[in-house]
């Protein structure tokens, strides 16, 4: 195929997937791509905006600005809150209402292929920015959908065919909020006091230029920045008063891991996950956070004193990996990053809070926040069916039960009746194993022999998996772990498991059930590894709900 704005790599991606299809037979999705180009005359919608995916120079260092991809964007209709732009290479925060109707006009100025996924919203196929949909520089794909998800803090970001992972990397995501009647009603810290934090890991180079390492390692064990930005910005420090804040989290990194724990030992208040407000307010000493998830914390400044400071941190961890002895000296016995710096599982401050204005009064936590209906065994729709998510691998290529992505391929596993509810489990291909007496990566100072005899599969087993499933938000059944792994004592107070999720860290060894409905919509829905680098590298798939 030829296209007069087809970049070199944009030639490399269409002629290495019509090569594919002329061996793979059925219709091939790239030259069959069913664009969404124009609105529907009968959507009357609340908000209207234009977004762009662009090329920018921006701040994010002191000296010279960063190349980056961004999101810009343009209020055409509703209200005038509906797009805050944020400094540096993220996208503008979309703030929407639930039942709103959105009209979202999105514009391919990049010199590559991009689409853009609404992550944690449940909306139909053709809105859901399906790899599929892929649009080219030049190009426009319309999207129309109405907000039916709860209040909760919720994000977007690049869905491109094995380009995930760099353009995101290069700066295509922004946050999305919803708010909703329940929501209101709490009268939650809102406008000044409340806080997005927008947690990523970044490489530069001495030109402050995004560097990104496409290794074999980095493909396998995700990328790994040495520098931590928040809300775009490197050093991030807040300014406080002495009063209650609502603090939006979301990670926002390829592929980092954090462990959040605030630095004089306070704990964390949680009162939100992914998909929704809690029931009530929960209590945690730390908290794991992984690439896509999303918790909204409750944090009181007040009776601080004037001029002090307080840090959220990243906490140390076992992060399970590769053994990395014998592996070029690549790393300190944790999971390494390249050069040793900020490995996977190391501490590190992550934002500072100054508290630079006393004042006298704050709002208090409410003690109960919104009602959400527990899903059990009983409201799954047949019993005895478990639909599997194994992690597997075979031939240095990640998979979910048994394959790689394929655009539109989908197993009968993976048919879902439409308006069903399931129950799932999402467990390492082989069983249990990994960890203490399997394949731990080391940890301080083991190493050595623990890695002799890992086959690919204990190797697979011996990494974290963030697993985000599209369409509606789940909730967790249960976890298994195995409590004989060096890790688990590690991160084991760090799970949530009440609330909305749409993405679960799934550590090595561990065993996840889950409990989602398929409503409303049918089509294809991705389920992914969103490591973006094991997503990119085909652990993903497609569930069909028909
Ligand atoms: Cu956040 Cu399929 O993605
Ligand atoms: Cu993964």
């Amino acid at each position: 195929m030829s296209h007069p704005e087809l970049s070199r790599r944009q030639f490399l991606h269409y002629a290495a997937w019509s090569a594919l299809a002329s061996i793979i037979p059925g219709p091939s999705w790239a030259e069959n791509r069913q664009i969404n180009k124009d609105p529907d005359n009968n959507f009357k919608p609340d908000v209207e905006l234009e977004l762009y995916a662009r090329t920018a120079e921006v701040p994010i260092l002191s000296g010279a600005e960063t190349h980056v991809f961004r999101y810009s964007g343009k209020l055409l209709r509703g209200p005038v809150n509906s797009i805050k732009n944020l400094p540096g290479y993220l996208g503008p925060i979309l703030n929407f209402e639930r039942g709103q109707k959105v009209h979202i006009f999105f514009y391919n100025q990049i010199p590559e292929p991009v689409i853009t996924h609404w992550h944690g919203l449940h909306v139909p196929q053709k809105m859901d920015g399906h790899p599929m949909y892929e649009i080219f520089k030049g190009e426009r794909y319309v999207y129309e959908f109405e907000i039916n998800n709860p209040a909760a803090t919720y994000w977007y970001h690049a869905h491109t065919h094995d380009m995930t992972a760099t353009q995101v990397y290069q700066g295509l995501s922004g946050l999305i909020t919803v708010r909703d009647e329940m929501e209101h009603k709490l009268e939650l810290p809102a406008d000044e006091y409340e806080i997005p934090l927008i947690i990523q890991d970044r490489r530069f180079t001495v030109g402050n230029q995004l560097h990104y390492l496409h290794g074999m390692h980095q493909r396998i064990m995700g990328f790994l920045g040495d520098t931590i930005l928040v809300n775009g910005q490197a050093n991030s420090t807040i300014s406080v008063k002495t009063r209650a804040y609502r603090l939006r989290l979301l990670n926002g990194s390829n592929s980092r891991i954090y462990k959040l724990g605030w630095d004089d030992g306070t704990p964390l208040t949680i009162i939100g996950t992914d998909g929704g407000l809690l029931e009530k307010p929960e209590s945690m000493p730390y908290l794991m956070l992984a690439p896509a998830e999303r918790i909204e914390l409750w944090m009181d400044f007040s009776g601080r004193k004037l001029g002090s400071e307080l840090t959220l941190q990243s906490l140390e961890y076992q992060g399970g990996g590769l053994p990395m002895r014998g592996m070029g000296g690549m790393g300190r016995g944790r999971m390494g990053g390249m050069h040793g710096e900020l490995a996977q599982g190391d501490s590190f401050p992550v934002v500072k809070f100054n508290i630079t204005e006393q004042i006298s009064d704050s709002p208090r936590l409410p003690e109960k926040l919104v009602s959400m209906p527990r899903l059990g065994t009983k409201d799954v729709t047949n019993p005895e069916k478990t639909i599997p998510i194994a992690i597997g691998m075979r031939r240095m290529l990640f998979q979910l039960n048994g394959r790689t992505f394929k655009m539109n391929d989908y197993l009968d596993i993976e048919k879902i009746p439409v308006n069903t509810i399931q129950k799932m489990r999402i467990f390492h291909d082989g069983g249990m194993s990994g960890g203490r007496h399997g394949m731990s990566g080391g940890g301080g100072g083991g190493g050595g022999g623990g890695g002799r005899g890992m086959g690919m599969m204990g190797m697979m087993r011996a990494l974290p998996h963030p697993i985000h499933l599209h369409g509606q938000q789940f909730q967790i059944l249960s976890r298994k772990t195995n409590k004989d792994s060096d890790i688990y004592d590690t991160v084991k107070e760090g799970f949530i498991h009440n609330g909305w999720k749409d993405t679960v860290l799934v550590m090595p060894g561990e065993e996840v059930e889950i409990i989602k409905p398929f409503q409303d919509y049918t089509g294809l829905f991705l389920y992914h590894c969103h490591n973006l680098e094991h997503e990119d590298m085909g652990m993903m798939r497609n569930f069909y709900v028909s």
